[in-house]
């Protein structure tokens, strides 16, 4: 059986990126890989079109930490799902945590590398007790994969409330 087809025009998914994803190309490529943020969300805004040419992504890269608060207050209630990648913040970031379990959002944290396979501080997230799971280690295919599981997950509660 084919997936329904999304049907609210105006929906978005919500891609966060934290300090340092600006320079991904030429950041450390041995460990992030040479994919620019900006072709990572050309794709994400392809994958999302082809699925309903309505459906759009919205994003905010920052390297400060309130920023990215105030992205999740303003445009975390009304998105479909959020997709982070919160880089540093990952491990000490109780603000984040706290403005994701506040609005309640479904959330996939994303990390380009295998954080579980680095050094020992990058082991812990404090914000993977509030997220819907976490997906590392796949560098931009991680990003495609939580937008798929996303829109899925949409997809199934559009069908529910028909
Ligand atoms: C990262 C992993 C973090 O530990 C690091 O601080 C980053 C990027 C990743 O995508 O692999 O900046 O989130």
């Amino acid at each position: 059986m084919s997936e329904p087809a999304l049907e609210r025009a105006g929906d978005y998914v919500l891609v966060l990126n934290g300090p340092n994803l600006n320079l991904l190309g030429t950041r450390e490529p041995g460990v992030y890989g040479s994919t620019t943020l900006a072709e990572i969300l050309a794709d994400l805004e392809t994958l999302a079109g082809t699925a309903d040419p309505a459906f759009r992504i919205e994003h905010v890269q920052s390297n400060h930490e309130g920023i990215l608060v105030d992205a999740i207050q303003t445009l975390g209630p009304a998105a479909v799902g959020i997709i982070i990648n919160p880089a540093a913040l990952t491990h000490y970031s109780i603000a984040l945590r706290d403005a994701l379990a506040a609005v309640g959002s479904p959330t996939i944290e994303v990390h380009l590398s295998n954080i579980h396979a680095r050094e020992e501080f990058r082991h812990h997230s404090v914000l993977a007790p509030v997220v819907l799971g976490q997906i590392a280690g796949f560098g931009p295919d991680g990003y495609r994969l939580a937008l798929q599981h996303l829109m899925a997950r949409h997809a199934v509660a559009c069908e529910a409330t028909r």
